[in-house]
Parts: structure tokens; sequence; C-alpha cells
């Protein structure tokens, strides 16, 4: 394995980002009137914008370079063809063979994937034509008129999120509900409105174990079995979604009620799989789909495009080099289209689960800085809200703006309004504003020359903020799945030049092993000691107010 940072692209980098530093965009725009050809990319229904980065081609030749120094179409070819490069659980990669309709045989261990796949898919289809035509009964013989999705994190961010963008495409067959908190009040509010005879339930857990889906999973069970009096209705309102068969078994639902997960496929990369049976039942079956097939299209532009014109590989050099180059420590994700709401938490555990990590593959600490904190929220909420900080503040947040030409949801007069901010703001955060601006446009409302030195500093806007702009041609199963394998790809390309292990997530077992003993305490009499002073007394202090009565 070579360091990285002993890589002469590495250190050119390096060295060229001192240099970068010193420019302005606007700088950048003036002297070269192609920018914007140069630095686009344009595939099928998105266009990827990425000339407002502080790059040259010199830049982005270096970045290129680093990437064939780091093998990236060797490691992309490994992960397509089932290498098991998920190191630290010897385990493939394989979401994207959920995807892939060709047909081509994929062997893993043996056996051909992709007729393993294809047999779920076909269960999935005749389940979900089933349910939404009224077929699936409940208990008392009435249709199923409401899903309830019980999941957390990848068994809930991806299918929601898609679930919220794609709501125009429902034909409402069915009204899709997610519990993914295990704080009580969500799934009583799902539950309080609806009629146990016609819900049907899908535990989603890959690993069938997780506390807070089981914990609401009993709920539904104990909430569905006391309004019909019957424990086996839970054969007709439950069904999973689990690599674990043994574990949804136990819990009482029947083997064909059990849509498989397997373990080369990461939980925040399995919306492709049975994990997306809600988006299915909301849409219908060919719209899921369609969602795979945009996506499969995209993985088609990761493997056959060079890596100058590959979009999954350009954002993930740009992250790179806004955050390991020039220092930046995070990056809002800003959708200007209400239904990609839930983009940015998707994109949170994707990208931060994935490569929120300090050591390389060899378990050795990496020195340098390496991925951005990801954070962000729908364009116009943001500008009222913490567009300010992205403006003003000391830190340089590069920021994607994602937007599409076509309106989800037309309503006269509102897209170009839309529109019209998401354009400005990308070009007020690059372009800025310096003070004999400010000083000249308040000369021209008449101020005082008191009032304009008091309050000219405070109106300065650097400018030089770095962003990206996605344009779809508009929000649909296909672009929309298209999108997400975008992302999926740049955090790929990010982990392999980085040397993360992007594919497991053992930073969140030891929070789960020490709820679970304090989860004992808990239920125990008497104070706990065993922790640290502020642990134990807050332990402590709970206990003794909440049980002292
Ligand atoms: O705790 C993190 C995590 O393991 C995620 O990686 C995963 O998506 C989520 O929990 C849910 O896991 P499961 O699908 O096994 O319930």
């Amino acid at each position: 394995m070579n360091n990285r940072q002993e890589l002469p692209s590495w250190q050119f980098l390096a060295e060229h980002a001192q240099q970068m530093k010193k420019q302005h965009l606007n700088q950048l725009f003036a002297s070269d009137e192609q920018r914007f050809d140069k630095f686009t990319i344009k595939l099928p229904h998105l266009l990827l914008d990425y000339s407002k980065n502080l790059v040259t081609t010199e830049t982005m030749s270096g970045l290129v370079k680093l990437a064939q120094d780091c093998e990236i179409e060797q490691w992309r070819d490994k992960m397509f063809s089932g290498e098991k490069i998920n190191l630290t659980e010897n385990r493939a990669v394989l979401h994207t063979a959920l995807r892939d309709r060709s047909g081509d045989a994929l062997m893993l261990d043996g056996e051909d994937i992709t007729q393993t796949i294809n047999l779920e898919l076909e269960k999935m289809e005749s389940f979900v034509r089933k349910v939404r035509q009224g077929d699936w009964k409940g208990y008392s013989g009435k249709r199923i008129t409401d899903i309830v999705n019980i999941g957390v994190g990848g068994s809930n961010l991806g299918p929601q999120m898609v679930t919220e963008a794609l709501k125009n495409h429902s034909d409402n067959s069915v009204n899709v509900h997610y519990v993914s908190n295990v704080d009580g009040a969500q799934i009583a509010e799902v539950l309080r409105p609806l009629d146990p005879a016609s819900v049907l339930f899908v535990v989603s857990s890959k690993t069938f174990t997780t506390t807070e889906t089981i914990t609401n999973a009993k709920t539904a069970k104990s909430w569905l079995t006391s309004a019909s009096f019957d424990d086996d209705a839970v054969k007709h309102h439950f069904v999973a979604v689990t690599s674990n068969l043994e574990n949804a078994t136990e819990f009482g639902i029947g083997a064909d009620n059990i849509f498989s997960m397997w373990d080369w496929v990461g939980g925040r990369f399995s919306l492709w799989s049975a994990i997306g049976l809600p988006i299915a039942l909301d849409m219908g079956f060919e719209k899921f789909m369609a969602l795979l097939e945009g996506a499969h299209q995209m993985d088609r532009h990761f493997v056959d495009t060079p890596l100058e014109q590959n979009a999954p590989v350009t954002l993930a050099l740009l992250s790179l080099w806004n955050t390991t180059f020039l220092g930046s420590q995070s990056q809002a994700i800003l959708p200007y289209d209400q239904t990609l709401h839930m983009l940015a938490a998707y994109l949170q555990q994707a990208e931060m689960e994935s490569n929120g990590k300090s050591v390389n593959w060899t378990g050795e600490d990496i020195e340098y800085q390496t991925v951005p904190s990801i954070w962000g929220g729908v364009g116009i909420n943001g500008q009222h809200a913490f567009y300010q900080y992205l403006h003003q503040s000391k830190n340089v947040i590069p920021a994607d703006f994602i937007g599409s030409i076509e309106s989800s949801t037309p309503v006269k007069g509102h897209h170009e309004t839309l529109m019209s901010n998401f354009f400005a703001q990308t070009e007020a955060l690059m372009r800025g504003v310096n003070e004999s601006q400010v000083r000249e446009d308040l000369k021209a409302k008449g101020r005082t020359p008191a009032y304009i030195d008091q309050l000219a500093p405070h109106k300065v806007h650097q400018g030089n903020r770095p962003t990206n702009t996605i344009l779809l041609d508009r929000i649909d199963p296909h672009s929309l799945g298209g999108l997400i394998a975008l992302y999926e790809h740049k955090i790929f390309v990010q982990g392999i030049i980085l040397q993360i292990c992007s594919f497991d997530q053992w930073g969140v077992e030891l929070g789960k092993g020490l709820a679970a003993k304090i989860q004992t305490e808990l239920a125990e009499e008497g104070e706990v000691g065993e922790h640290d002073s502020s642990t134990t007394n807050l332990i402590n202090y709970y206990k003794k107010m909440r049980y002292a009565k």
C-alpha cells in the first residue's frame, strides 16, 4: 500500500493548493471565458457545473493524476466484479449488482448472485402487486390501506428519502409511513389514526438485532394482536426484510413473508434491494425498477467514462481538494426542491458512516484531513436560517446546490422564484461584494459618510466560496436513481483515495454496547457506580427522579 502523501501527484496538489489559496474565483472567471464549458459535465438528465470551485485545468489534471496513482479504475472494477473490498468484514460490495438488469452472471462464492437478485425481485413484484391491488387481506378480510416501515439508518433513510422525493409519483394505492425512532412518540403518532385490520408492517433490519427497530416492531405487534385478539394476525400484517432469517422467524414472521438481504449489500447502500419495498409499494413496481435503471445508468457512466469526464470521480476529487488540500471541514447539501428535503439526512449517513474514520486500510492513523461533515437542508428555508454563515463566517463551507429544470409540483409563478434564488446564491457565494462596491452602493442611496463608515465592513462579503451546481431535468424515479448513485460512487472514490474502509461502521458499536449495559442498569434497583462520575451521576439522578414515586 503506498503512502498517499508520498505520491508526487499528492505533493504537487499540496503545493499547488498554497498558490490557489491566493486566488479568487472572480479572477478565475475574469481570465477565462471558457470556464463554464471546461468545468461542466453533461449527462442525460443531469448537468454538473463545478466551475465555481477554486480550480484551474492544472488543478483538475493534478487531481485526476492522483486518482490514477490511487488506481481508482482498478478498485472500481474490483468492486463491480465482487472482490471482497470491504476489508474489515471480508465482504464484497455489490449494491451495483442489484440494479444491473443486463442478465450477465456474477459469481460470488460459487453462486450466481444475478439469479438470487432476480428471484427476490420477482417475489417483490408479486407481493407489491397483491398488496396494491387489494388482494392481500388483513386478519378480518379487509384490504391493506397503510404500510408502516419499521427500520432505522439505512433501513429507513433511503426508502423514506425516496418516498418523499417521489411523492408525486405515487398513485396513493396505499399510504406509506415510517417509524425509525425508538422514542414512543413516533410510533404512537403513526399508529394513532390507523386501523389495525388494514395495516401492513414492513420490519426492515439487515441484522434483525437493532434494538430500536425490534422494540418498535414488538410494540406494533402487540398493537395489532390486542386489536385482533389473535396472534395469528401477525402473518397477515407483518413482513420482514433481513439477512437474519432465524431472528425474523422467531419474531413470528413466516418464511414466505421474509425478503432477503445479503451481507454484500451495506445498509446505507441498500435501498435498491428489498429494503426498497415501501418505495415499490408506494409507487408500483415499474417505477421502482425505473429508479434502479437510473442508478444503473450512472453505474455505466462511472465505469465507462474517462476520469476527466466522470461525474462521481469529479465530485469526489473536488471534495478531496476542498477538504484535504484547502482545509474545509464541512460540506452543505442544498436541494432547491421541496421533495428532496431528506437528501441531506440521507447523504449524512451515506458519506459520514462510510468515510468518517481516521485509520487507513492497514489500521495506521491517517495524518491528513479526510472528509467533511455533511449537513444541509432545503435551500430556500436555509437561506432564511443558516446561509448567513455560508456567506460571511470565517469558515468556508463548500456546498452542492441541487435543482431541477421542471418543477415537481408546478404552481404558477413559484418555480421561477425558487430557481432565481438557486442561481443567485451560487453567484453571490462566488462573487461576494467588496468594500468599495458596498460604499458606492450606500452612497448612491444617499447615506451619510458616518453611516457608511459604520456599516460598510458588515456588508462586505468575501465571496470565493466554492459550490457545485447539479441541475436535473426533473425529479423522477430515473433521475433520482442516478443522483443517488452519483453520490454513492463519489463516496467510494473518496474512500479509495483516502485509504478509508468505506463499507464498515465500527464506530457505531461502542455506543450501542454501552446503551445495552445501561438499559440493564436502568431496570435494576439501586444506584450505578461503574461509569465516570458524570455518567454515573446522570444515571443516578435520572433513576432517582423517575422512580422516586
Ligand atoms: O448502527 C448503524 C447501523 O448499523 C447502520 O449501518 C444501519 O443502516 C443501521 O444501523 C440499521 O441496521 P439494521 O438494518 O441491521 O437494523
